[in-house]
């Protein structure tokens, strides 16, 4: 699939995947959906890709949201059906056996918070604005805002973030954990190029498993995510990756890892 809302790029193991509607502050609209649906999959197939960046064109915005155009003509059918295909497009990203890391470039508004909440970890540059502004329409996230901020930042403010639609600055984002680091502004993707690099230098085996274990165990009660952290764990046991992880300590070298 070629791509008209995105633009695709594979470097070193990663890929970067940039939402390219600058003139709409990158407004995502269906195509813009269904071609990041296209993205997830594809960076989730291609083995050679072991992290994945998601960001915005331009110094303005990483998305400025759902596209307001699109969600004014939408009737409670349709509606209900652009949630569930927005969500299951976010859920594809976040359940990738692979880092995904959010470059915050600006504007992350409503859907784009949303995407950004969706990526397992979040750089802003420090003129990055974050928040929830569907009440302020008359309407509610619906990719899921109600369900990965409270996760993500507790429920209290969670709750007064949604309930007041208010932007939250980077380093107020910073300090409730809403995104992990804050760079100076135009330094997000190379920020997250910097930290994709510091996790790709483990055991890719180990990242993933430890991914699988922590996105599960979210959902899971903690005696079920204990055990499917120990079934991981003892997984792992067979790898490769394993037995040169602690060669390479015993031996004081830097170990090589497969990803077997
Ligand atoms: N959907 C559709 N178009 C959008 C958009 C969105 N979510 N956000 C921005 N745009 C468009 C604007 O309509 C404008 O298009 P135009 O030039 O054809 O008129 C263009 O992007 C630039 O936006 P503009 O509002 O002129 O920029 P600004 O710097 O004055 O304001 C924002 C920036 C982000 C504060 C403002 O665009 C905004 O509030 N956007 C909506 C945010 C939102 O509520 N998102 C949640 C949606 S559920």
């Amino acid at each position: 699939m070629s791509y008209s809302q995105l633009l695709w790029e594979a470097s070193d193991g990663v890929a970067v995947i940039t939402v390219n509607r600058p003139d709409k502050l990158n407004a995502l609209n269906q195509e813009t959906m269904a071609e990041l649906a296209d993205a997830a999959a594809r960076a989730g197939a291609d083995e050679s890709i072991r992290a994945v960046i998601v960001t915005g064109a331009g110094p303005k915005a990483f998305v400025a949201g759902a596209d307001i155009g699109e969600l004014a003509r939408q009737d409670p059918i349709g509606g209900q059906r652009t949630s569930r295909r927005g969500q299951a497009v976010l859920d594809t990203l976040e359940n990738l056996p692979k880092p995904v890391i959010a470059a915050i470039n600006g504007f992350a508004l409503g859907g784009g918070l949303e995407l950004a909440l969706a990526c397992h970890l979040r750089v802003a540059a420090e003129n990055a604005l974050l928040g929830l502004p569907e009440v302020s329409l008359g309407i509610i996230p619906g990719y899921g805002g109600t369900q990965r901020l409270a996760r993500l930042i507790g429920p209290g403010r969670a709750a007064e973030m949604i309930l007041t639609a208010r932007r939250v600055e980077a380093r107020e984002a910073e300090q409730i954990g809403l995104v992990n680091r804050v760079v100076p502004a135009g330094g997000a993707l190379e920020a997250a190029r910097g930290l994709a690099g510091e996790i790709l230098r483990h055991g890719p085996l180990a990242v993933r498993f430890a991914l699988e274990a922590m996105r599960h165990g979210l959902e899971m009660p903690l005696a079920q995510g204990l055990a499917f952290e120990a079934d991981r764990f003892g997984l792992i046991a067979a790898s490769l990756d394993m037995r040169e992880g602690m060669a390479a300590f015993l031996e004081k070298r830097r170990a090589s890892f497969q990803g077997r």
